[in-house]
């Protein structure tokens, strides 16, 4: 087969890892891929969002299956114009998209369908959000309705910090017209995890547990990020609980999404806090986890393309994957300053060392080959992922291989897992 990977962060570098082990595949294209993915899949020019160069480039060069991996394709409707052209594709069209692409539409869904979530209000403007806050007696969050790459979350600890954010959504511009309608939502407490499956539109597949700490300090300190390290299983829930929470809220919303006649074809993620009135759903992702796939792929023992081809035609011939036994972990390095303005552009040293070492890959993200070096390009730069026979070991190895990279401004976090562990 002719497969072409969508994106070109971490999760795409393990998704054209684990596509390239499969005796199925032929040719392997990443668009536009990274230094990482560059070694295993032909680089293609053309930016995520360029859905109409993606599908020429799709449909010129007979492309048997497309997986689709960032979010902002998907919501511009990347999945839409392929079908469109007769194209495979493994993702869910626009309006199943929205699951992700609004918030507001989310919490709405969820509302409708009873399935549960924090309390919240939808507001407009400044006003209406120093109203609803009051409702929720200091203990809430603030979130813009539309994509803003994990980081449209805040959770003010003062008056000071509220104000803060209402001027980021509605006079900093920052996040445009993603934060025209903003979630006030109670906060809620508990331990997180992410709950991902795959879906062919109407049967889930449900991927094993994993955990990602979204923080981007020590003990979940500081503001939000993309994800700073993950690891599978989550280590908090059993697997009998798992089973349970897909069945009673992954397929959930499966059934509610195709009664809305959103069908939804493709990855379900869902973002759970487990907390003392029972887990709720704090948000949905239409498409994999980063860093969770470089865990979640790393522990998977089947093989990842039939599943997704058959999956994009509509009907998985398989009714569980195989994980293995043990555990993964995925640590995330980035550069000083990440989520806010990184401090990019140094060489990075080790790398070579660290990959060779036994149970570690390391997929690449932000990072760019120049005159023979690999530079720490943009915010998350590199992730370094272990297997091993339990969770403890994995993290061991992760940390082990991650002392052996190094660049001036790298910054990482020294305690994925560590809670858990306890
Ligand atoms: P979201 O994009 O909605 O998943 O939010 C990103 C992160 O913000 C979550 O993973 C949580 O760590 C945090 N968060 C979101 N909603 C809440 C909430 N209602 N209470 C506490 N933390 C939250
Ligand atoms: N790691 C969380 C996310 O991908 O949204």
């Amino acid at each position: 087969m002719k497969v072409l990977v969508i994106g070109s962060g971490g999760r795409e570098h393990a998704i054209c890892w684990k596509l390239s082990q499969s005796p199925l595949l032929d040719e392997l294209y990443c668009a536009p891929g990274n230094p990482g993915t560059s070694l295993l899949a032909d680089s293609v020019p053309i930016a995520a969002d360029e859905v109409h160069e993606l599908a020429d480039f799709a449909t010129s060069l007979k492309i048997d299956l497309t997986v689709v991996g960032p979010e902002l394709a998907l919501t511009l409707g990347i999945v839409d114009e392929f079908r469109l052209r007769g194209l495979n594709v493994f993702g869910p069209r626009q309006q199943a998209a929205e699951i992700e692409g609004s918030k507001v539409f989310a919490k709405q869904f969820m509302e409708r369908h009873g399935i549960p979530t924090a309390e919240f209000e939808i507001t407009h403007d400044a006003e209406e959000v120093r109203r609803a806050v009051k409702k929720f007696d200091g203990e809430y969050v603030l979130k813009v309705d539309g994509l803003a790459a994990g980081k449209g979350v805040i959770i003010p600890s003062d008056e000071d910090e509220l104000e803060q954010a209402i001027a980021l959504f509605f006079e900093g511009g920052r996040f445009g017209s993603s934060a025209r309608r903003v979630v006030v939502e109670q906060r809620l407490e508990g331990e997180e995890i992410s709950l991902i499956g795959l879906s062919d539109g109407t049967h889930l597949l449900p991927l094993a547990t994993s955990k990602d700490y979204k923080r981007i300090g020590d003990g979940d300190q500081g503001p939000n990020t993309g994800g700073m390290g993950a690891h599978s299983p989550s280590g908090v829930i059993s697997e009998d609980q798992a089973a349970a929470l897909h069945e009673n809220l992954g397929r959930a919303t499966l059934e509610a999404m195709s009664a809305e006649n959103r069908k939804f074809q493709g990855v379900l993620y869902l973002g759970l806090m487990l907390t003392e009135d029972g887990p709720k759903v704090l948000e949905y992702n239409a498409r994999l986890g980063d860093p969770e796939a470089q865990a979640l792929l790393l522990r998977l023992d089947d093989d990842l393309l039939p599943v997704l081809a058959a999956g994009a035609a509509g009907a998985f011939e398989v009714d569980r994957l195989g994980f293995h036994p043990g555990a993964s972990a995925c640590l995330v390095i980035a550069n000083e300053g990440y989520p806010g303005k990184p401090i990019a552009g140094d060489s990075i040293e080790g790398l070579e060392e660290a990959q060779a070492m036994d149970g570690v890959e390391i997929f690449h993200a932000g990072t760019k080959a120049e005159d023979g070096k690999i530079i720490a390009a943009s915010g998350r730069v590199l992730n370094v992922c272990a297997r091993g026979d339990d969770l403890g070991a994995a993290l061991d190895l992760a940390y082990a291989a991650a002392a052996r990279i190094d660049w001036p401004h790298k910054a990482m976090r020294t305690d994925i897992g560590r809670r858990v562990l306890l």
